[in-house]
């Protein structure tokens, strides 16, 4: 039987002159689950998008079921049953889950749109194919597993039968990941064939039959995952053995630089999102989040980085009170911030990379003197952090726009670091980003730890947390459930535990 897709010989070149694939062959069989895997820039968004029709091939075929064709957009790849879920979600937010579903293809009651029918499409998708979704909620009101879940419902509904998932568990609980798992596999068992990318190898080696290697444009291998270990994996995507070791970490716990006693915060409907907020960071110290998505640590965050309003309590930064302060001040007072929506919060996709990296700064020596700006200076810094942070793209006047995800989390990874805080808050620091780059970005927030940062690490990864922080705290429901202690007893279980609120740790 011909396969479901072979991609020969595709090269594509893109107008700048980069190469982001180059002579790759790509097979998925009909009925799979195919891994796709590389580093940041490895070209994987790119081969997929040649495929969903968003971009063309300099070079090579594409052959469905043994047939050629020629994928010109997208709308095309939905008539050839081919759908993706993007790396950056597209739903429209103030739409119903419903809505969004059926969006461009609406059942119609004479010129209406029939809403109940809507409804009844996606309920009826969602119960055959185990995704559970609220049809009547809005997008910007559901959690993001929830949005993803209607992504790929949009997906079917258009009557895809080979899903392309582009990093889809990046922004997932480990919750939300086996559920999504789940829903793959009983996609898989109903006919559907599945591409999906990802740079948790422990992942590949859990859903996928096959997995796709690159490097640097092209494919370093093709194997059946049960014949490889995730080390061969790293191995094949790097071209050297990487290992996530723990860290001995008796750190040196300073003075107390982030004070926030007995926050309180309320979201745009009034609701109380952060209640009787208290913890310390000290100097010398990380300090990690853990706790379900939606339990108020990105509240947390956006008002410790001056995002978002206090309703009481107090935030003090070196003893100085800075609750209520602007996004600009905080900076002042040495609170750097990587956000967890890069896209929403961290940069400006149309500037330049150099740009991005002294958009905090570039008022200040040596990027401004005698009311100048030097642009030599800021093309220096530029070309320096990108060689330090390993930023692959065209060079520093590239478009951030032109970067991978990866290498777009790594511009603001590399900026924020290089502000020499007092305070650094880390959201999902390696969101997207390859396991070199996260060997590396951990090396840099243990760096700063050890120089005396106090470093406030909120991540959805368990073993992120339970490798770097310190001290833990717990959120459930807007509030500390505890702050733990880390060391050798506590594992991703017990904590998860912990974030479900069905024991108090003791502090
Ligand atoms: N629109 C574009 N214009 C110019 N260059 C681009 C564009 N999109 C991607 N590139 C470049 O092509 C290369 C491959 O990018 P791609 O997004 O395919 O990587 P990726 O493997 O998906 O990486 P990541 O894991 O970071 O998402 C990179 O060097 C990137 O800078
Ligand atoms: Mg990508």
């Amino acid at each position: 039987m011909p396969a479901r897709v072979a991609m020969q010989q595709i090269s594509k070149i893109y107008p700048n002159g980069v190469v982001a694939n180059h002579k790759v062959d790509f097979a998925v069989e009909k009925g799979e689950i195919h891994a796709l895997v590389g580093e940041n820039g490895a070209g994987k968004s790119t081969l997929m998008k040649l495929l969903y029709g968003l971009e063309q091939p300099t070079h090579g075929a594409i052959f469905l079921e043994g047939r050629r064709v020629e994928i010109a957009n997208p709308q095309r790849a939905i008539h050839l049953g081919i759908g993706m879920v993007h790396q950056n979600f597209m739903l429209a937010p103030s739409f119903t889950i419903a809505e969004n579903v059926v969006l461009g293809n609406e059942p119609r009651k004479g010129r209406l749109v029939d809403h109940k029918r809507a409804i009844a499409i996606t309920a009826a998708l969602s119960a055959k194919f185990g995704l559970q979704v609220d049809p009547t909620a809005r997008i910007e009101a559901t959690p993001v597993g929830m949005r993803q879940r209607a992504e790929i419902l949009k997906t079917l509904f258009r009557g895809a039968d080979l899903l392309i998932l582009d990093e889809p568990t990046a922004v997932l609980t480990p919750q939300e990941t086996d559920e999504l798992f789940w829903a793959v596999r009983n996609l898989v068992d109903q006919g559907k064939t599945v591409i999906f990318i990802t740079h948790k190898l422990g992942e590949v080696k859990e859903i996928a039959d096959r997995v796709t290697v690159m490097r640097h444009g092209e494919v370093a291998g093709r194997v059946a995952t049960r014949e490889v270990t995730e080390a061969d994996l790293a191995r094949m995507m790097v071209g050297r053995a990487v290992l996530l070791s723990s860290y001995a970490r008796p750190a040196v716990r300073g003075k107390v630089v982030a004070a926030v006693h007995n926050l309180g915060c309320i979201d745009e409907t009034g609701r109380p999102v952060l209640r009787n907020v208290t913890f310390a960071v000290h100097a010398g110290e990380i300090l990690g989040v853990a706790g379900v998505e939606g339990n108020g640590q990105s509240e947390l965050v956006e008002v410790m980085a001056g995002l978002r309003a206090v309703a009481t309590g107090e935030i003090r930064i070196n003893g100085k009170a800075v609750q209520g302060a602007s996004v600009r001040e905080m900076r002042a007072n040495g609170v750097a911030h990587i956000p967890e929506d890069r896209l929403a919060n961290g940069v400006a996709l149309d500037a330049s990379i150099a740009e991005n990296l002294v958009v905090d700064r570039y008022h200040r020596p040596p990027f401004t003197r005698y009311g100048v700006l030097w642009p030599r200076s800021v093309r220096q810094h530029a070309t320096a952090l990108m060689q330090q942070f390993d930023i692959r793209g065209a060079g520093p006047g590239a478009s951030l726009r032109s970067l991978s995800g990866g290498n777009q989390q790594k511009v603001v990874a590399a900026r924020e670091f290089s502000a020499a805080p007092v305070l650094l808050i880390a959201a999902q620091p390696t969101r997207g980003v390859d396991i070199g780059a996260t060997e590396f970005v951990h090396g840099q927030l243990l760096a700063k730890r050890n120089a005396g940062a106090a470093v406030l690490l909120v991540s959805a990864d368990l073993s992120e947390v339970l490798r770097l922080a310190d001290r833990i705290v717990v959120m459930v429901k807007g509030e500390i459930a505890g702050i733990l202690e880390n060391g050798p007893q506590l594992t991703e279980e017990t904590l998860g535990v912990y974030m479900l609120g069905r024991n108090r740790p003791t502090p």
